[in-house]
């Protein structure tokens, strides 16, 4: 196993009635001025805004309202929010949101503390924050794990790059699987393939063998499997939403990647795509991965069956090789089975986008067996269409 450090920097409150049982002691422990930040609106509609105002107002706090942030958050938006929290001298983030709302408050918690540019700070001159507004973050639609991370995923539409930037840890996370209920099933099957994928990722990055965080993984990647198929019989049932909820926390909470260098190189594909389609990430995802996998799998076939066998429970075939495929193609039949995109078409995105301009942008990792080269990811993008 490689060298590692681990420690955890956020406090998870975990299942039904988490808010109103922890949330207010939580809030006691930061200044008066708290911002309060959500998306489109879904949070009015279930209940979950009003419930928030009420703890908020109980614990005697000054609501700052920042609302609108999209899905893919934008750096304009980020900006807007980091100005908004200087003006109002905010104290506290409480980001309540998926993925994006998330996402776009670790950075806005960043950039209020800064008298620099983060983006140019951290891509350009590679320096990360050590200040931030301190936040906290109530989940309402799991599958990226960003409630336990520091990373965030934003799109500065100028520079038509989606990319990570790097923010403050929430200090603490509320995990309520009740708050999902209302999220349309399409984004729950996307947020949970989108677990699945951090999952894959890290598993097919290295080293790739004999590895206690791939045993690991590979029960994650069994429990998300079988927890989505119980969700789409049964939308409401509680169990299967609360594994997956704790499952998108596990993909991304650092303990699967302990010891192990990550791929995430259909992460990076599908994030440019984001930047030049406003796509859904966990639809890009679903449309890349087999088609990527497909392309490498010989690169690595020993580690491929491995994942056939004791992902997809798939006897050893004649070759390595036969097994590994057959284990990609079990992936594919699985995105079709629970309804996700396989072409890019699917997804509404259209036959003019600029796929070289997204080969020839993308970022380049190490790859999981095979590094590829731009011509390689503009053949997988063409695939895809
Ligand atoms: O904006 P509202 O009205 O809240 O609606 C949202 C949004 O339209 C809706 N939603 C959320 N909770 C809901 C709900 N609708 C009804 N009921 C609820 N309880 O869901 C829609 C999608 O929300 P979003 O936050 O965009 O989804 P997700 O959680 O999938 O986040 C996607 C973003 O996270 C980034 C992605 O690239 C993308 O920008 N990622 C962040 C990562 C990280 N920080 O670790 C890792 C990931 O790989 C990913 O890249
Ligand atoms: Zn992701």
């Amino acid at each position: 196993m490689n060298n590692f450090t681990f420690s955890y920097p956020t406090k998870v409150y975990f299942g039904k009635d988490s808010a109103a049982e922890k949330l207010q002691g939580e809030l006691s422990k930061y200044g008066n001025t708290v911002m309060l930040a959500y998306g489109g609106g879904s949070i009015k509609k279930n209940g979950v805004y009003s419930e928030m105002k009420e703890i908020l107002t109980a614990a005697g706090k000054t609501i700052v309202e920042f609302s609108g942030i999209m899905p893919n958050p934008t750096y304009a938006k980020v900006q807007e929010g980091a100005e908004l929290a200087k003006e109002k001298s905010v104290d506290f983030i409480l980001a309540v949101g998926g993925g994006s709302v998330i996402d776009c408050c670790k950075i806005i918690s960043a950039q209020a503390e800064l008298q620099e540019d983060i983006w140019t700070m951290e891509n350009e001159n590679k320096r990360y924050p050590t200040e931030f507004i301190p936040m906290g973050a109530v989940v309402t639609a799991s599958g990226t794990g960003s409630e336990m991370n520091s990373g965030a995923v934003i799109t500065h539409e100028e520079k038509k790059i989606k990319g990570p930037l790097f923010g403050a840890y929430a200090d603490f996370a509320i995990l309520d699987p009740t708050y999902t209920i209302s999220v349309p099933m399409k984004q729950v099957i996307s947020g949970a393939f989108d677990t699945f994928s951090h999952a894959m990722e890290t598993y097919f990055g290295k080293p790739d063998k004999n590895n206690l965080s791939d045993d690991i993984n590979e029960a994650v990647m069994r429990s998300v499997i079988r927890n989505i198929r119980i969700l789409l019989k049964e939308p409401q049932n509680y169990d299967a939403r609360s594994e997956l909820m704790w499952a998108s926390a596990m993909a991304e909470n650092g303990v699967l990647k302990i010891g192990k260098v990550t791929d995430f190189q259909a992460h990076m594909i599908e994030h440019q795509l984001g930047a030049y389609t406003d796509c859904n990430h966990g639809q890009g995802l679903a449309v890349i991965h087999p088609v990527l996998y497909r392309h490498i799998y010989k690169n690595n076939a020993d580690r491929f069956a491995r994942f056939a066998r004791n992902v997809w429970g798939i006897s050893d075939m004649e070759t390595a090789e036969e097994t590994a495929l057959t284990g990609v193609e079990a992936l594919a039949d699985f995105i079709k089975e629970i309804g996700l995109p396989t072409t890019f078409t699917e997804m509404g995105i259209s036959e003019d986008t600029d796929f070289k301009a997204i080969a020839d942008t993308a970022v380049l990792t190490a790859g999981c067996c095979k590094k590829l080269t731009r011509e390689e990811i503009l053949y997988i993008l063409n695939e895809c269409r």
